[in-house]
Parts: C-alpha cells; sequence; structure tokens
C-alpha cells in the first residue's frame, strides 16, 4: 500500500519552546514530519543526511554569524522552500527577499503567519475544515505550565475518553509513559485547538523573555462573555436571524479579543457597571452596531472582517467619554456650544475624545486593521467642519464615513422613538453629501424605507 508523503520540515530555532509550538502546529494542522535543532551545525549534519521540504530557519541561531547561514543555505541551493522566523530588524532581511525565502514570518504573528502561508503553499483550507477533533503529539503538551482545555486518548474502537483535564501539567515522564504504550498522538476539539494557536500567538513575547518558562495559556472556558456583555443588535433595522445569530458570535470574539487589552478591559468594565449613564452608552452601542452592520450588508460591504471591524468600533469610538455620558449625545461642535452649561474643560474633552479614543486603539495590538484612524474620523464630517482635524471629504476614509452616519442616525432614533428617514434627512440637510458618503446615506435610506 502506498504511503502518502509528508512534507518533511526541519526547524533550526535556538528555543526549544519555540520549536515545539511550531510542531505542534505542523503536525497538527498539516500532517507534516517536524524535526527540529538548535544550531547551524546541527542542522548541517541532518541536511547532509536527510531530505527536507521546508526548512523554517531563526534568525538568532547560535553558531552562524549574523544572517550568513541562511546566505549559505541559499547559495548551495541544499534547500527547498524555506521560511524564515523574523525577529530581528525587518532592513536586515532586504537583501534575501528576492531569493529563495518563501516568507518571513514574525514571532509575534508565528501560528497564524505559519497556518498562512501553509495552508496556500500546501492548499488545505484549515479555516473551513470540518473535522470536530484535531490530532496532537505529546512533547508540546509538556510546554505548558498547566493544559488550558482538557485531552482526549482515542481507543481503538474510534470511541475518546478524556485523560488529561484542564489544569493537569503534562510532564516528560508522562509523554515518555504513553509513548511506551504506544500513544503517538492525542486529540483535542477542533475549536480547543483554535482557541490555543490564538492563545501562542498572544504569549511568544513572553517566551523571549523567559526562554525557560512555561506557557501560561488561558483556557476557553475562562474567556466566555456574559450574553448581556454582547450587543443584542437591536435597533431601528429588523436583521434575519441568521445575520444576527453570525454577529452574535462575532461580538463574543471581539469582547474577548478587547479584554485583553488591559486598558480596554478596564474601561469596558466601568461601562458594565449598573448606572442609568451606562445603559444609554450600551443601548447607543447596540443601535451602532445594527445600523452599521446593516448598512455594510446593503452597500455589499460585509464580511467576517467587516462585522468584528464595525462591532469593534461601536464599542471604542466614545470610551474616553464613559465618566462625561452629558457629552456623548452631541455629534458636531455647532450642537456643544448651543448648550449654557459646558465647561471649557468638557469642551476641550468632547473636541479632544476622537483622538483620545484613537489612541487607546494604537496601543490596542489585536484591534481590526484601520480601526484607529476610522475612530479618530468618527466626528469628521464632509463640509471640512468636523473635528478634531477639519478634513475635507477627500480624506475621510469610506468606512468612518460609514461609522460617522450609524453613529449620528444612531443618536436622532434613540432620541426620537417616532422617527422616519425623511424626517431625519430634513434635519440633516446636506451634511452627509459627497464622496462616500451620498452613496451611504443612500444605502440608509433604502433600509430605512424597507426597500430590502
Ligand atoms: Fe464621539
Amino acid at each position: 500500500m502506498n504511503e502518502i508523503h509528508k512534507t518533511s520540515t526541519l526547524i533550526v530555532h535556538p528555543l526549544g519552546v519555540i520549536c515545539d509550538i511550531i510542531r505542534f502546529l505542523l503536525e497538527s494542522e498539516f500532517n507534516m514530519d517536524v524535526t527540529s535543532c538548535k544550531t547551524k551545525q546541527e542542522a548541517n549534519s541532518l541536511l547532509g543526511k536527510n531530505k527536507y521540504d521546508i526548512i523554517i530557519v531563526a534568525t538568532k541561531v547560535p553558531d552562524a554569524i549574523g544572517f550568513d547561514f541562511f546566505k549559505e543555505l541559499i547559495d548551495q541551493n541544499k534547500l527547498m522552500p524555506f521560511i524564515l522566523v523574523e525577529n530581528s530588524h525587518e532592513s536586515k532581511l532586504d537583501p534575501y527577499k528576492n531569493a529563495e525565502v518563501k516568507a518571513f514570518i514574525r514571532e509575534e504573528n508565528l501560528m497564524e503567519g505559519l497556518s498562512e502561508i501553509f495552508s496556500e503553499m500546501l492548499a488545505i483550507d484549515t479555516k473551513n475544515k470540518p473535522e470536530e477533533w484535531t490530532k496532537i503529539s505529546l512533547p508540546p503538551l509538556t510546554r505548558f505550565e498547566s493544559l488550558p482545555e482538557d485531552v482526549f486518548l482515542e481507543l481503538k474502537t474510534g470511541r475518546r475518553i478524556k485523560l488529561f483535564r484542564e489544569g493537569d501539567r503534562i510532564s516528560i515522564e508522562d509523554v515518555e509513559r504513553y509513548t511506551h504504550k504506544g500513544v503517538r498522538n492525542l486529540f483535542l476539539q477542533r475549536k480547543a485547538f483554535l482557541w490555543l494557536l490564538k492563545q501562542i500567538d498572544a504569549v511568544v513575547p513572553a517566551i523571549n523573555q523567559n526562554p525557560e518558562g512555561l506557557l501560561k495559556v488561558e483556557s476557553s472556558k475562562d474567556q466566555t462573555v456574559d450574553d448581556e456583555e454582547c450587543p443584542t443588535f437591536t435597533g431601528p433595522f429588523v436583521l434575519q436571524e441568521k445575520m444576527i445569530n453570525e454577529l452574535h458570535e462575532k461580538s463574543k470574539d471581539v469582547l474577548i479579543q478587547m479584554k485583553k487589552n488591559k486598558e480596554l478591559a478596564k474601561l469596558l468594565k466601568s461601562l458594565n457597571v449598573d448606572r442609568a449613564e451606562n445603559a444609554f452608552f450600551r443601548n447607543r452601542i447596540d443601535m451602532i452596531c445594527n445600523i452599521s452592520c446593516a448598512i455594510s450588508k446593503e452597500l455589499a460591504w460585509s464580511s467576517d472582517a467587516m462585522y468584528e471591524k464595525l462591532i469593534y468600533i461601536a464599542h471604542v469610538h466614545d470610551l474616553p467619554l464613559i465618566a462625561h455620558p452629558h457629552l456623548a449625545k452631541f455629534q458636531t461642535v455647532f450642537q456643544l456650544e448651543l448648550m449654557t452649561d459646558i465647561s471649557a474643560e468638557d469642551k476641550k474633552l468632547f473636541i479632544q475624545h476622537p483622538k483620545m479614543a484613537a489612541d487607546i486603539v494604537a496601543r490596542d495590538s489585536r484591534a481590526p486593521a484601520e480601526a484607529a484612524l476610522i475612530v479618530a474620523q468618527h466626528h469628521e464630517r464632509p463640509s471640512g467642519k468636523g473635528f478634531p482635524e477639519g478634513l475635507q471629504t477627500a480624506r475621510i476614509m469610506p468606512l468612518a464615513a460609514l461609522v460617522q452616519i450609524s453613529i449620528d442616525f444612531a443618536q436622532y432614533v434613540l432620541e426620537n422613538p417616532y422617527w422616519s428617514y425623511d424626517k431625519y434627512a430634513a434635519q440633516t440637510g446636506a451634511q452627509f453629501r459627497g464622496g462616500a458618503f451620498t452613496k451611504i446615506a443612500k444605502a440608509l435610506e433604502t433600509i430605512c424605507k424597507g426597500k430590502i
């Protein structure tokens, strides 16, 4: 019987723990044969004896001088496509970018980066794998301080039993004992495996700080988000049940990711204190999610990434105003100045809050792409009379335009229970005309008039 050819991969990295977590991904997700070593000398010896399809090399190999090792590998043409785990300065890589190096992966994006590259290279759609279980090898499990998820053993009958529980510590002796009994693989539930990959990326920087330490990864069960914290997507528009379910799942992911950022976690926590002012904020977040996602769908701009971005922005754009809810209802400086009880400090905070919120987002490494810029522009206007920059239409991003209109319309609906699009349009006049605004306002009108 012909054996299926397994892609054989050599990892050269000075840290055993990094080798193990890469192995964890490649063996489980791509069914590869993985060998690892820590030095150039060991690598050369292995390369002399074996043939590898892929080599993954760190930029800092202890007995290699600078980047010479890569150059040798390339010049000798010893290697099939290889991927470099980059943890050094980008500019040093420039001379190699046109060589045989297939990809440069940053360590802080290790699991995700490698997954993407190999999914494409091997034409394996890992994102949509239908499996309920993922096969894993035992040695990488010893790298966890405690198991973040339950691990299962498959019996000959095909039935799976729980062998280790979440919280257990697996020692090298455990691995030897089970290997001796002929157990080469264990199983994680697919959902738990995918969760682990994400968590590993988050702890890789800590590995570099403490290479001998164990991986501290949270259980997915610790990260469950109360349904109360998720937006319900109630708002002016009746969204299809399928869309609401999809958005609800997305919002759970968004909130889990946001809570990993201490600054955001603190602000979100204060948002959930049971106060009337916070109810206003939560209600408005719900409305903005409902409106912005509905408009993106109407414009055929919707995708998983788009929904995640809009939900994230709905939560963060006014966070600096949480302690000042009386300011959040204003959309323009003109509206603010009509009030007599607004202090100079309030006005300053109001004008600065888009930038303050954008700075918080910029410090969030897990923020969706361009979220900081969109948040910074959420009070700009096509007339050039917005703030804080007074940008002209051409400088305002289309998504910022979508967010601006969504926030403004949400505020209008909250203040006008008997709302209608025509009354809203009469009040806003030409405020949202020009560039992408016209198209977005038209989409809002279409949805309001029930033409979808
Ligand atoms: Fe705002």
